[in-house]
Formats: structure tokens, C-alpha cells, sequence
């Protein structure tokens, strides 16, 4: 049976934030949530996570994660001295993989092939070659074989040229992880218990240390400060991207794109530059998204398109759709078919009837507006009392003239017609048009101010 441990009780003191490192978000994501999702596709019977810094917020951002197991390490005394809490709870007949909460871009297949080897006798340890290795401990060989591995802070210069690091990530049985942990010590620059130790203990006891290499660099990156957790973003965005356009979407620009959720698109979707995905977002076929623009928890429908620097969030909007440029729909709003949602424009919470168009400056609010509307330029709902919200119903086929405000609650009938100018606070009849502005007066004598 598989059990996985996962480290993630550093503060991360080079994060230089109060946030713990593992909460630190990759792709709108916490660093430790990618390696559970990682961790999960092993379908491990156990996944235990060892937490300490931070630990209830840790713990909060995971409710209703009931498939881990939390142990908790009161001081964090280094590596090993985590596993060690952790594998008190673990069988001596277990297979065990150790993972680092901040290496978070970690696939699972190369996580299976740790697994491949037979793990009744010795370790399986994943490496790599670093382009750049400073700050990794390194993997020390002789005639090809590893022998132990030297954390950066306590290896000589000859060490530090080793390119080969230690990703921290390995697998072992329970039974002898246990026997090697019990006899590590702390002496060491740092004064700290590193896992990384069994790996000489191992190999002194004549065990077999077999080295993997994960299947690209990257992913076995560790992520310790800001620097590091851009580059990992930016590697991961440029995934993400791949993938979409290895499904067909059109990307204007792959290096300008950036997905921090669950992005879904249908056919011959284009994503222009500058664009940010978050939530639960959702495209069909043929849509088109504007460049800079902002869209979270959205759903958009075949043949919309998003013109320039809209913000959508939490609407859902038909087919055929033209939005923006500069257009806002905030959370509760849904636009049926044919709907055009024109340039400054804000809609919440209020739903659009077919082919309906608000195509300029306008506030619309808790409002239900039937098929055929036309909502003039300027067009304000005045849904709030101070104290209450209100509601505005607009039916089928009603014209709002320009610069109209509309005091909720309110009723505009069928076909009726609203002047340009009107403050409407009574209910409109069906076809009827309903005008409120004064009289209109001419001034004879006037005269123009003159500069003195
Ligand atoms: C560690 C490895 C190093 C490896 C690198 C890969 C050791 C001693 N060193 O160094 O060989 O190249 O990762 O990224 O293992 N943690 C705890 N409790 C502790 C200390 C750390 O849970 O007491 C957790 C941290 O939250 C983190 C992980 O273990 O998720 C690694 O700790 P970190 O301090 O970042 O180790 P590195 O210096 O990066
Ligand atoms: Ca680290």
C-alpha cells in the first residue's frame, strides 16, 4: 500500500511574507494544493501532510480535503526531523513517497517511476540537472553510484559545482524509512535534522540508492522565494497555454496569457493578449476574447465576443453576444441570445432578455429586462434606497430614451416608451410613453458672460 508524505511546515523565511510558503498561489493555487493533485493521481491509500508554521490557515485553505491526514510538527527542526513526526503513523509494509510541499510542479508519472523499481530494499531518489544549482543540496556520486547528498550550506566549493541536485523527493518502505530515521542527528551548519542524511546512511548500511531523473528540470523546481515562485508561474502558465492550443484554441500571444482556475473552450475559440482566467471559466464554440480583459466564473456562449478590456465575473451570457469594449457584468447577471452590452456599461445581478441591447454608460441593477429592450445611453437603475435594494422590471420591447433614471422598484410595460431625460418612480403602462421633464424655456434677454 501507498502512503505519501508531503513536508510543508517551513515558514519560508525567503518568502519574506506572512503568508506561509506553501499557501503561496501558482496559477490562483496554493504550492501545496498542486502537490496533493499531484499526490491524489498516485490514488495513495494515505496522504499525510506535515504542517507547523501557519498551521490552522494551512489546515482552513484544505476544509473539506478529507482525504488527508494532518500531523503536525511543533518546531520545525528540519526534514527529517518532519518525516520522523509523519512516520509514526505510517506501517513498516507501506510504500512511501516523500514529497516537498514547495516543489510544485511535480508530475505523478514521474512520481510512478520512483515506484517502478522494487522498493522492499533501498531508496529511489528523484534528481535532476539545474542549469543554475545554487541552494539545492547536491548529489554526490562515485563511479556513477550516489553516495550522499550535501546541502548547499554545508558544501565546499568543489561540491557546488555539482550540477546534479537533490529534488527532495524519494521512495523507500516504511519499515527501513523508520530504522534511518531514528538515527539522525542535527550536526550540521544549520543545525537541523535533514532527510537528506538517510541517503549516506543508507549507502554506508551497503542498501541500494537508485537515481531517477524527472522527465524535464523544471518540474522539480523548489520554490523558496518570490524569484522562484514567478519563474515557476510563468512555466506553468506556459503549459497551460500549450495545452490549449494543442486543443485548437487560438492564443494571440502564449507568453500573455494567464489561467488561474478551470478554463473549458469549444471550437476555434481566440484569445487575444493581455487576457486573465480565473475560476470556473467556460467558452463555447467560436467565442472570441478581446485583449485585457479580466474573466472569472463565467460561462460565454458559441459566437460571443468579449470586445477589448471587459471585466466579467460571475455571468453567465448566451450566444451571439457582443460585450464591451470596457463593458463590466458582475456576479448574478445572464444575458440571453443576441444580447450587445455596449462600452462603460456596468450590469449586476439582472438578467436580459433576448436580442436586448444596453450599449452605452449605463448602471443596470437587480434588474429583469424582457426580449427586444433597448436601453438608451446613459441609463440608470436606481435600485438603492439607502437601505434596501430594489428591483426593476423592464418588459419585451420598451424603448428607455437617453440619460434615463429608473427608481426601483419599478415596472416598464411592454412596448411602452420612456422620454430621454425622464425620472421615472411610477409604473408605465403597456405602449404607453411616459415622459417626465419640465417645460422647456427660452431666456430672451440673456447674455453670455464676457471675460473682465
Ligand atoms: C531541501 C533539501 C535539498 C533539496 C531541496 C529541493 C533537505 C535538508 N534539503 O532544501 O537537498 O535540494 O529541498 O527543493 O531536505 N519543512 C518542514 N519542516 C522543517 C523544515 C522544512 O516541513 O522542519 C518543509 C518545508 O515546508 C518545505 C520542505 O520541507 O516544503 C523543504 O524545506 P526547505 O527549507 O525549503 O528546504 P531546502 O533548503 O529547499
Ligand atoms: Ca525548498
Amino acid at each position: 500500500m501507498l502512503s505519501i508524505i508531503i513536508l510543508a511546515a517551513g515558514k519560508g523565511t525567503r518568502m519574506k511574507s506572512d503568508l506561509p510558503k506553501v499557501l503561496q498561489p501558482m496559477a490562483g493555487k496554493a504550492l501545496l494544493k498542486h502537490v496533493v493533485d499531484s499526490a491524489r493521481e498516485l490514488e495513495p491509500k494515505k496522504i499525510i501532510v506535515v504542517h507547523g508554521f501557519g498551521g490552522d490557515q494551512v489546515k482552513a485553505d484544505f476544509e473539506g480535503h478529507n482525504d488527508i491526514d494532518w500531523v503536525h510538527q511543533k518546531e520545525q527542526l528540519g526534514t527529517g526531523h518532519a518525516v520522523k513526526q509523519a512516520s509514526e503513523i505510517i506501517s513498516a509494509d507501506d510504500e512511501i513517497i516523500i514529497l516537498y510541499g514547495d516543489v510544485p510542479l511535480i508530475s505523478s508519472s514521474t512520481l510512478k517511476q520512483l515506484l517502478s523499481e522494487n522498493l522492499k530494499k533501498g531508496i529511489n531518489l528523484l534528481s535532476a540537472i539545474l542549469p543554475d544549482p545554487s541552494g539545492y543540496g547536491r548529489i554526490v556520486r562515485k563511479k556513477g553510484n550516489i553516495q550522499a547528498i550535501i546541502e548547499d550550506s554545508d558544501a565546499s566549493e568543489e561540491i557546488k559545482k555539482i550540477k546534479e541536485i537533490n529534488t527532495g523527493i524519494m521512495a523507500c518502505n516504511g519499515n527501513l524509512l523508520k530504522k534511518l530515521l531514528s538515527r539522525l542527528k542535527n550536526d550540521n551548519i544549520k543545525k537541523e535534522y535533514y532527510l537528506t542524511d538517510i541517503i549516506d546512511m543508507a549507502v554506508t548500511d551497503g542498501l541500494p540508492v537508485r537515481g531517477f531523473m524527472a522527465s524535464t528540470w523544471e518540474e522539480s523546481m523548489g520554490i523558496n522565494d518570490k524569484i522562484e515562485l514567478a519563474r515557476a508561474e510563468r512555466l506553468f502558465q506556459k503549459k497551460l497555454a500549450k495545452e490549449l492550443m494543442q486543443n485548437g484554441v487560438t492564443i494571440m500571444d502564449p507568453a500573455r496569457i494567464d489561467i488561474r482556475g478551470d478554463i473549458k473552450c469549444g471550437s476555434d475559440v481566440l484569445i487575444d493578449v493581455n487576457t486573465v482566467f480565473e475560476g470556473k471559466v467556460n467558452l463555447g464554440n467560436n467565442v472570441k476574447i478581446g485583449p485585457n480583459t479580466y474573466i472569472c466564473d463565467a460561462k460565454i456562449g458559441d459566437n460571443s465576443v468579449i470586445h477589448a478590456n471587459s471585466h466579467i465575473l460571475g455571468a453567465e451570457i448566451g450566444t451571439n453576444a457582443q460585450i464591451g469594449p470596457f463593458a463590466r457584468l458582475r456576479p448574478g447577471v445572464e444575458l440571453q441570445n443576441n444580447v450587445k452590452v455596449g462600452n462603460f456599461v456596468e450590469i449586476k445581478k439582472s438578467l436580459i432578455g433576448t436580442a436586448s441591447k444596453v450599449n452605452h454608460l449605463s448602471y443596470i441593477g437587480d434588474s429583469e429586462i424582457g426580449d427586444n429592450v433597448n436601453i438608451g445611453a446613459g441609463t440608470i437603475t436606481c435600485n438603492y434606497d439607502g437601505a434596501n435594494k430594489h428591483k426593476t422590471q423592464i418588459d419585451d420591447g420598451a424603448f428607455i430614451g437617453s440619460g434615463v433614471e429608473l427608481v426601483a422598484p419599478v415596472k416598464i410595460g411592454k412596448d411602452a416608451t420612456i422620454g430621454a431625460g425622464s425620472t421615472i418612480s411610477m409604473d408605465v403602462e403597456d405602449e404607453k410613453l411616459s415622459v417626465e421633464r419640465a417645460d422647456q424655456k427660452m431666456i430672451n434677454d440673456w447674455k453670455r458672460p464676457k471675460k473682465s
